[in-house]
């Protein structure tokens, strides 16, 4: 056995080291996955008024910060039992839904198409070649014309002429994992550089509603604060102008590329490689008419995919047996165990911690949750609005669903979900529209803060760019007594437990065949299809008694 060691991943948010163990064949027998730095914002949010528990959750990642925002609100509001307007609700989701469809588009182009893509080789490209290429994947592929590739050219030229390619520099450019002609290499360098736009596009959209990007801050207890902005025709006319020029990428450049991806990768797709255990959970959400809603609630075990159960909050747990914190007997404390007596950092071993994520269960069951889980899950339970975009994407790259559940699948389920939500985001702003119409313009749900419960606990379990996202809170005398999270990262992430279960990420990287050691990036490209966040994944307190569901916090 060999062991190789990455740490940092790079070209994700926060710190994550990663472990793997090969055998003389170079394929994956054990993974170890750890969250290397220690956090703590629930220690901030203690004792502080539940209003600003928003403002001050949205600070513990910088990329997640409305989900966190948001989360943290809605657990107050469910603690003291208030009921949002529709108004309010419909602008909360038009912030959210531009940032899943921002999130997934920089994801997949900025953080992880360069385990794809090789840079190097797309300065051989052909342009007229390379717009006749662009029509296998679209009808009418975005900024496809010969003179636009050559000025791609020209700018990756550049930076080599410079003596480093910039941004480009860290890379294993040669290497044999990579299988795009260098016309493919070229149309994803095109997009790559297109979608800094589209970021920067996305975030003026979010600043429409929610104030300042990256920081939204216009959700309070209650309701929403930009009352001006949602009267207004102007706004909500720039706002949908925006997301109409998203949805021309999305739809012309990045579902296409995925395409080009699915086709290129074939081989490996059908092969399985960077499938987890099979294990999907999605909490459900986001209503568009009086029954509907844009993600199903759901769990699948095992890939079996008609026998989807309904997501039970109760059947939630925390362990820690691999994590780095004990039980004081009062709470969980950090308990950091891998330093040696020199101040070297050990390597994980068979029985110790390694992680400073915990591992959150379902029904004792590692999951993995996030656009794959939602996608498979909205799909079999026959959500309308979901079903001809994945039909059509399977039909034009010759897929079955169970190929969705593989690195590449991971990320052509996102594509799919940032198409679908541009057609809800339609949906919603309709809906606005009619409200406002009618003169239904309520966006608070009217209460006097010195009225409202002393003592109270809430939760919510919302649907975020990344997957699940929990807060928990306990109120009393109208303070925070104590907050609690459980982040989508946390779950994909999530280290082993007592029995040895492994988290996504490391069941996704078990079987997996490594070219070349000194170059690991078949283990890279694993972990990114997840869209790792560590920030968000790593959080210190906890519900000591393990049973999670709103009534049965015991340390809260
Ligand atoms: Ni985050």
């Amino acid at each position: 056995m060999k062991k190789i060691v990455i740490d940092p991943i790079t070209r994700i948010e926060g710190h994550l080291r990663a472990e793997v163990e090969v055998d003389e064949n170079n394929i994956v027998k054990e993974a170890y996955v750890s969250g290397s730095l220690f956090r703590g914002i629930e220690i901030i949010l203690k004792n502080r008024d539940p209003r600003d528990a928003g403002l001050l959750s949205g600070r513990i990642c910088g990329v997640c910060t409305n989900s966190h925002f948001r989360g943290a609100v809605s657990a107050v509001e469910d603690a003291y039992g208030l009921a949002l307007p529709k108004n309010a609700e419909i602008i909360r989701d038009l912030i959210a839904m531009a940032l899943f469809i921002q999130d997934h588009v920089v994801h997949f182009y900025h953080l992880h198409s360069l385990d794809f893509v090789d840079v190097t080789s797309a300065l051989k490209a052909d342009p007229k070649l390379t717009t006749k290429e662009a029509h296998n994947y679209s009808p009418n592929p975005f900024r496809n014309s010969p003179s636009h590739y050559e000025t791609v050219i020209k700018k990756l030229q550049n930076f080599v002429n410079a003596g480093k390619l910039g941004p480009f520099s860290n890379g294993y450019w040669g290497h044999s994992d990579y299988k795009l002609t260098p016309e493919q290499n070229l149309i994803m360098i095109s997009h790559y550089l297109e979608a800094l736009k589209f970021q920067s596009n996305i975030g003026k959209a979010v600043a429409i509603f929610g104030g300042k990007t990256p920081h939204p801050q216009t959700i309070v207890v209650g309701g929403i604060s930009s009352v001006a902005d949602m009267l207004n025709p102007q706004r909500l006319n720039d706002y949908l102008f925006t997301i109409k020029e998203a949805k021309d990428f999305i739809d012309r450049a990045y579902l296409p590329d995925m395409k080009l991806v699915a086709a290129a990768y074939r081989e490996e797709i059908k092969a399985g490689v960077g499938r987890a255990n099979g294990n999907f959970m999605c909490a459900g959400g986001y209503a568009f008419e009086e029954r509907q809603r844009l993600f199903c609630n759901g769990i699948i075990y095992n890939h079996e995919f008609d026998k989807i159960e309904n997501f039970d909050e109760k059947k939630i747990s925390e362990e820690i047996d691999r994590a780095w914190y004990q039980d004081n007997g009062e709470a969980e404390v950090p308990y950091y165990t891998d330093l040696n007596a020199d101040g070297s950092l050990k390597t994980a071993k068979n029985e110790d911690k390694y992680s400073w994520i915990k591992a959150p269960r379902y029904n004792g069951q590692t999951m993995e949750t996030g656009p794959l889980a939602r996608v498979l899950i909205s799909y079999k339970k026959d959500n309308p609005l979901i079903q001809s975009f994945v039909d059509e994407f399977l039909e034009d790259t010759n897929l079955e669903l169970m190929d969705l559940s593989t690195t590449i699948g991971r990320n052509c389920a996102r594509a799919i979900e940032s198409s679908y939500i541009c057609e809800y985001i339609f949906k919603l702003v309709s809906r606005l529209l009619q409200n406002v119409k009618y003169y239904n313009t309520d966006t608070w749900a009217k209460y006097d803060f010195e009225t409202l419960p002393k003592k109270s606990k809430g939760r919510v379990f919302l649907e975020v760019p990344r997957g699940m996202l929990s807060h928990f809170v306990n109120i009393e005398n109208q303070k925070i007594k104590n907050f609690s999270v459980i982040a989508p990262t946390t779950w994909n992430a999530s280290p082993k437990n007592f029995d040895g279960k492994r988290g996504a990420y490391e069941e996704a990287l078990i079987g997996l065949k490594i070219e070349d050691t000194s170059k690991p990036l078949e283990v890279i490209k694993v972990l990114h299809s997840f869209d790792p966040c560590l920030a968000c994944a790593v959080h210190m307190i906890d519900t000591k008694g393990k049973e999670l569901s709103s009534y049965k916090i015991k340390s809260l």
